[in-house]
């Protein structure tokens, strides 16, 4: 197999461990991370306090948000570089203070009954969930906020890894060179998805210099994907499994992780 083949691009139904039968899981289950994707999104307003506890009640052990950066340089926990999705105002987060944004509804457009949720500030989630829950944390297009590298790393100071679990991912992969650089006792991870250009051998190789995951959408994994990566070295959480046909899937490959919106479902 050549370094240049590109992976990505083909799904692979049949696994060299054995086939799937609807209902029946034929194999040991081996441990992975159960992983709840912007807290327990399928459930409540995602990336709020509600939706990261209700995940941890649901038996998660990762809880995956994302970050972006405010005016005053704080790091809010919301997925979009906009408030118009998922509150009741408009603008971008860089537009707005960490204040500002702690006092939009952030809950109402999921649902009337979590109205007054607001966008957590990183360091308020830190806080909660260290020592409880480990953080999957993703930078959203750090190209558009310059110092968030730096103002993320000085986030884990007083943080011991030992007790804390902590990985930082982006699909950015300067940005995650970058930060790795500056806390390389956090493992970091590349994130990757379906591109016309799929990944390449020798991509996988130099990401491996660096990061301890790779973490693909589940509609590139094949069993090629997943035993390169391992055999790199390297672990892989997939995203995101939202019925129970691709956990048992993903468990076949031998998955490190699972990224879903429903974490009762793993
Ligand atoms: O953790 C991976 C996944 O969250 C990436 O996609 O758009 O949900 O942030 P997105
Ligand atoms: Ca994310």
């Amino acid at each position: 197999m050549g370094r240049n083949k590109r992976y990505g691009s083909i799904f692979l139904s049949s696994f060299s461990r054995g086939s799937y039968k609807k209902g029946k899981l034929k194999f040991p289950v081996p441990p992975f991370f159960k992983i709840g994707h912007r807290g327990s999104a399928g459930y409540c307003p995602e990336n709020t306090i509600a939706s990261f506890d209700h995940a941890i009640e649901l038996g998660a052990e990762f809880l995956e948000l994302d970050i972006n950066l405010t005016k005053d340089g704080k790091l809010a926990v919301i997925h979009d570089s906009t408030v118009n999705r998922t509150t009741n105002a408009k603008g971008k987060i860089s537009d707005f203070t960490m204040n500002e944004l702690k006092n939009l509804d952030a809950g109402s457009w999921f649902h009337s009954r979590f109205a007054g949720e607001s966008i957590p500030e990183l360091q308020d989630v830190l806080e909660r969930y260290s020592g409880k829950a480990g953080l999957l944390i993703e930078i959203k297009k750090p190209y558009q906020y310059p110092g968030i590298i730096e103002v993320l790393s000085e986030q884990f100071k007083g943080y011991t890894t030992d007790r804390c679990r902590f990985i930082v991912q982006s699909f950015d992969r300067q940005a995650i060179q970058h930060f790795h650089s500056l806390c390389p006792s956090i493992p970091v991870g590349v994130l990757i998805k379906n591109s016309v250009r799929g990944i390449t051998e020798t991509e996988l190789m130099e990401i491996s210099q660096y990061a301890s995951y790779v973490n693909p959408k589940i509609t590139m994994v094949n069993r090629y994907l997943a035993d390169i990566i391992h055999s790199l070295g390297m672990k892989m959480l997939v995203w995101n499994i939202n019925n129970k046909r691709e956990a048992i899937k993903m468990n076949l490959l031998n998955a490190d992780g699972i990224i879903s919106d429903f974490p009762d479902l793993l």
